[in-house]
């Protein structure tokens, strides 16, 4: 039963002083606060005193303007909320759910849920399941030349509930189609959609000459090293029985799994390909090769039956095909005809996101997770600068540069290993015959050089003045169980299968709520190839009776952290996804949440919390932070014994049935919801 004492939040005064605790928990924390901030930085960042800086809050200052709304209680099951609810003075409005017009010039229905979707409609409007998000302003006179009640809103879509989506509640029994495979496809990518502010109310704007869908068949570039390189060259025949491949290795059709993201300073769009694995599979006889063992790539799967249709998905049939997924693509959201480009020298992993950050001389690096058990944290830094000048002169910077990935030492210390060919055994003897294939290989590279094996890296988030990097691992029930294993230096190890001993920065085994690690670059430079690192808070239910599970959250707790973003006050935003409806382990914390956490203090407190079964995952605001939008993916889903609807949100009227409704039929729909302060206010401030 829950804790009736699971909504109060900690009040840091009524407790040990910061300091104590820091120093209680992990005493070896002192050290990463020595090397601090220039004084300049500090002045310039909501006109702190350095005076005031001590400890941990030396290298994390607190957000100017405070925190300033009071946490929520949890929304606990049985009688879980089947809607998203936000502290008193805010307000949540949908602006956005999957199905609805984007605003395409030629038009499109709203979906029907009495009906099956069809490709043609679903190409107009928002596809499945919300996840990473970016506002881009449009330029406007006055104060810092951007609007804040007109923009672009690029938002992906993860990945597809096939059952829903096909309106079939046994989707894995139903003879597949090339429409049905058709209409999924459709539903993956990436929605570009103008918005405005109008009246004091945020709209999608109908039609707009910018709206744009990226689907999974939309033509795309694929640059930098693996570019050409003979294993993304492809041969296959399709469902006409006509050739259809790629002889040069250069053009790829669509995207999948697009999770989190990424923007750059010169306006274009990073989306990243997560679990693109899952969406081959084969009909012929199968036995996994290295390379395919080490990325998961299986017959069956994640039972999207593409390949049942579609063999450019059969794995098999089209064998290559995967090596040219597992990127992070670059899209221009101002030009509705750009083709989007996949930068391959970011390297091919599950991609959790893309973070770039800008150094005070311009020098570009970009944060890289690699979002599976026991994967690593990757960096690419540019070979050239960023150019505020020229928009143009950064079209290809992201095609050069050095990958890195990261060895997190137990001292605290850590340092950014290269991942280029011929150094650090990253030799043809090893199986690397050439730069392309170890970015290609980019894990198999990270198992040849030592990286360190995290628990699951998901979001990065870098501080908006001292660039310090923060990173969530969700969970990794494999760390420290036995028997022990690690990833084969020689990449032979089949994805997600080793069972890593604890260590300094994934001290928990069974890690079921995850923790937040951060670091700072040595000499602050974003192109440095050594940092330093601690863990910002480990997650968990302090309620429950086993202290692996407690945590050291103070203030409100949660689990499975996965989104993390700082607004432009240096608040820090956590959004979670944990499985299930908020039982068993997750009783306590009931249903996945957005907090808000003071970076400075480490509090933590309770913003929003959402529907049964979904995941908070994507938040941005507008420039001046008036208006946040945030996403909720999969609401009412649940996998556990086939699957089940357990939402109609958001068309229950943020409160309604949580049980599939067949007449009238209520879907569940992933959405973008804008909030907004009834007195105008920044979101979250004081
Ligand atoms: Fe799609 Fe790792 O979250
Ligand atoms: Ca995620
Ligand atoms: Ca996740």
């Amino acid at each position: 039963m829950p804790h009736p004492d699971n909504d109060a939040s900690i009040n840091p005064s009524r407790n040990e002083s910061i300091r104590e605790i820091i120093d209680r928990v992990d005493p070896s924390r002192r050290r990463f606060m020595k090397g601090s901030l220039g004084a300049g930085m500090l002045a310039a960042f909501g006109g702190f005193s350095l005076d005031a800086f001590v400890g941990v809050a030396r290298a994390a200052p607190a957000p100017a303007g405070g925190i300033g709304f009071g946490s929520i209680p949890p929304s606990l099951a049985p009688a879980m909320f089947d809607g998203v609810k936000v502290p008193a003075g805010y307000t949540p409005r949908i602006l956005s759910s999957w199905g609805d017009p984007i605003g395409h010039l030629s038009g499109a229905p709203q979906l029907d849920p009495n009906v099956a979707q069809a490709e043609a409609d679903q190409l107009k409007q928002d596809g499945m399941n919300h996840d990473g998000i970016h506002f881009f302003p449009f330029p406007a006179a006055g104060a810092g030349g951007v609007s804040n009640e007109r923009g672009l809103l690029v938002t992906n879509h993860e990945y597809t509930d096939e059952g829903i989506l096909h309106h079939e509640l046994s989707p894995g029994t139903t003879p597949q189609t090339l429409a049905r495979v058709r209409v999924s496809q459709a539903a993956h990518g990436i929605s570009v959609k103008e918005v405005r502010k109008v009246a004091g109310a945020w709209t999608v704007v109908r039609p707009s000459p910018l709206a744009r869908r990226i689907s999974s068949n939309t033509p795309m570039m694929i640059s930098g090293p693996a570019a050409g390189h003979p294993l993304m060259k492809t041969s296959h025949t399709d469902e006409n029985g006509n050739a259809a491949g790629d002889a040069n290795g250069t053009r790829v059709l669509g995207t999948v799994n697009n999770c989190a993201h990424g923007h750059t300073p010169w306006g274009t769009y990073l989306t990243c390909e997560e679990n693109w694995n899952g969406n081959f599979g084969t009909t012929l006889a199968f036995t996994a090769d290295a390379n395919e063992r080490r990325y998961g790539v299986s017959a069956a799967g994640f039972g999207y039956r593409w390949h049942e249709a579609d063999p450019r998905w059969d794995v098999r049939k089209n064998p290559n095909e995967p090596n040219r997924f597992g990127w992070v693509v670059e899209i221009d959201p101002w030009n509705p005809n750009s083709m989007p480009m996949k930068r391959t020298a970011l390297g091919r992993f599950k991609h959790e996101g893309a973070w770039v950050v800008v150094g005070a001389d311009n020098s570009v690096a970009v944060y890289l997770g690699d979002d599976e058990r026991n994967e690593y944290i990757y960096k690419f830094v540019c070979s050239n600068k960023y150019n505020p000048a020229n928009r143009a002169a950064n079209r290809n910077l992201l095609d050069s540069g050095t990958l890195y990935v990261a060895k997190l030492n137990s001292d605290m210390t850590g340092r950014w290993i290269a991942l280029v060919w011929n150094q650090n055994g990253l030799t043809p003897a090893n199986g690397f015959a050439d730069q392309g294939e170890v970015v290609i290989k980019a894990r198999m590279a990270g198992d040849r050089v030592g990286a360190t094996m995290m628990d699951r890296p998901e979001w990065i988030a870098v501080h908006p003045v001292t660039r310090e990097a923060y990173i969530t691992l969700t969970n990794n029930n494999r760390r420290g169980s036995n028997p022990a294993s690690a990833n084969a230096a020689d990449g032979s190890t089949a994805a997600a299968s080793a069972r890593p001993a604890v260590d300094a920065a994934n001290p928990r085994p069974i890690n079921d709520y995850g923790h937040i690690l951060r670091w700072r670059e040595t000499g602050g430079n974003v192109s440095a190839t050594t940092f330093e690192w601690d863990i910002f808070v480990e997650c968990g239910d302090r309620l429950d009776p086993d202290p692996n599970h407690k945590g050291n959250i103070m203030g409100d707790d949660l689990g499975a952290p996965d989104g993390l973003w700082f607004d432009k006050d240096g608040r820090l935003w956590i959004q979670t996804d944990q499985t299930g409806d908020g039982l068993g382990p997750w009783a306590n914390i009931g249903s996945n949440t957005m907090s808000c956490a003071d970076p400075s203090t480490r509090e933590v407190r309770r913003f929003l919390t959402s529907p049964p079964n979904c995941e908070v995952t994507g938040v941005v605001t507008t420039p001046d932070g008036r208006a946040m939008f945030v996403n909720i993916q999969h609401p009412g889903e649940d996998w556990s014994g086939g699957f089940t609807q357990k939402s109609t949100w958001p068309d229950n009227g943020n409160n309604g049935p949580t049980t599939l409704s067949t007449s009238p039929v209520i879907k569940p729909r992933a959405s973008t919801v804008v909030i907004t302060r009834d007195d105008g206010g920044v979101i979250g401030a004081a």
